[in-house]
């Protein structure tokens, strides 16, 4: 089989000239990916960062099977089904009850590409056609090109980039410069030209799991709002209990005008993807003529079995030992962070809910590629834990089912690494 994968198979984010054999995975159960040598890894991203309940969880499954004995996939133009209606209506009910509308999509790209859409196309039906847009440096939204022009711009997008539309960028903050993005955002706001702010909420994940506080998010997004400024929440990673609540937005008090979710949306086992936003956007759309509407839409928006499948992890999560599990991984965590806070060995170590991030000291490199990284994937594969760092970024984001003593067993190999 792997002969037939490197003869067939183009894999994603993966140099094949340079690339190890890939890990051939026969069974997922728990957190645990058996390869075809009968060798058990724990899953310790979650599957990039999307299954939060553990492999081949029996209540998902079930919901699966249940849902395929009734509809398999219908269009979602000119007809509905009660997996999406249901849905859209439980995951209004999470949030803010400013949120009042969901749009289906594929993944999260498409989810963060429905919302820039979205946004500028509101300003566009309200005949106040503003353009511009702001977004954090360091940031990643995806793969398609509205998502790409808003991330950071680095060499996974070069040969695109002529083909980007131009964004502001602010600079990520730390404790020394939050005032200065402040008033450098403000500046850009009140050209009244800005359309949307797009951000990561609280932690930006593919850029190493950098993390900042919710003091100075709440500050960004009141002045936004303060000039009219459309606000974006790409969710994608950080939503459904990731770091601690259901959404990162429940952790601040100001609210934004979008939230993009996906990844764990369905448990991580479908591939959907959710835009939601206030009826105050979706007023906009309203009018006779048709070019006001949304003219936006997939094949497979709202399949009914990932609807089905996202209804049940809803109704996991709201199981109280769930949050129990969340709290404990937290806990041991943050444990973790304090103990090595002051480790020589480590440029960096933090924690937020469930995803724990060290960067090692003493490597000037920090590409994605690294051979520092590359060195530790090596050695924690020995060990059965599967990882994929990020530059010189190891982090830890399981599936909530992880026990205490599977995670001890993670962190004490991440402690031999320090010492390598
Ligand atoms: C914050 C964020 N937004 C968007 C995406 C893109 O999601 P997808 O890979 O499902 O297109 C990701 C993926 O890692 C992400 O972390």
């Amino acid at each position: 089989m792997l002969e037939i994968d490197k003869k067939y198979v183009w894999h994603p984010f993966t140099q094949h000239q340079t690339a190890d054999e890939p890990l051939y995975i026969v069974k997922s159960k728990g957190v645990y990916l058996t390869d075809i040598n009968g060798d058990k890894y724990i899953d310790c991203n979650s599957s990039w960062w999307v299954n939060i309940h553990g492999h081949n969880y029996h209540p998902l499954m079930k919901a699966i099977k249940n849902q395929l004995k009734k509809i398999d996939h219908i269009i979602f133009a000119d007809a509905t089904h009660s997996p999406a209606i249901k849905l859209a209506k439980q995951i209004c009910e999470l949030l803010p009850v400013e949120f009042q509308k969901v749009f289906y999509s594929d993944n999260g790209s498409t989810a963060v590409e429905v919302a820039i859409k979205m946004a500028l196309q509101y300003w566009s039906n309200i005949g106040n056609p503003k353009t511009e847009a702001i977004a954090m440096r360091g940031a990643y939204h995806g793969d398609t090109f509205g998502a790409m022009s808003i991330g950071e711009r680095n060499y996974f997008n070069k040969p695109f980039e002529p083909l980007f539309f131009d964004v502001h960028y602010i600079d990520f903050p730390d404790e020394t410069n939050e005032n200065q993005i402040l008033k450098e955002a403000e500046e850009k706001f009140k050209t009244g030209k800005i359309a949307f702010i797009i951000l990561e909420p609280l932690i930006q994940g593919a850029s190493g799991m950098r993390m900042y506080s919710c003091e100075f998010l709440n500050q960004l997004v009141r002045l936004a709002k303060k000039f009219d400024v459309l606000v974006i929440f790409d969710e994608v990673m950080t939503g459904w209990g990731r770091l601690g609540t259901w959404f990162a937005l429940h952790q601040i008090e100001e609210t934004p005008d979008f939230i993009c979710l996906s990844k764990g949306l369905t448990g991580g086992i479908f591939p959907l993807g959710v835009t939601v936003t206030t009826n105050q956007v979706y007023e906009s759309f309203l009018s006779q003529e048709t070019k006001n509407a949304f003219l936006h839409g997939h094949s497979f928006t709202a399949n009914p079995i990932a609807c089905a499948t996202a209804l049940k992890n809803i109704e996991l999560l709201n199981k109280p030992n769930v949050w129990k599990r969340i709290k404990s991984i937290e806990n041991q965590l943050s444990k973790f962070v304090s103990k090595h806070i002051t480790n020589p060995k480590i440029k960096a170590i933090r924690s937020k809910g469930t995803i724990l991030a060290f960067e090692l000291d003493g490597f000037e490199e920090t590409d994605y590629f690294s051979k520092n990284n590359q060195l530790y994937y090596k050695k924690l594969r020995e060990k059965k834990l599967f990882i994929r760092p990020l530059g010189n970024t190891i982090y830890l984001n399981p599936p909530y089912c992880i026990t205490k003593k599977e995670i001890d067993y993670i962190l004490k190999n991440f402690e031999i690494i320090f010492n390598l």
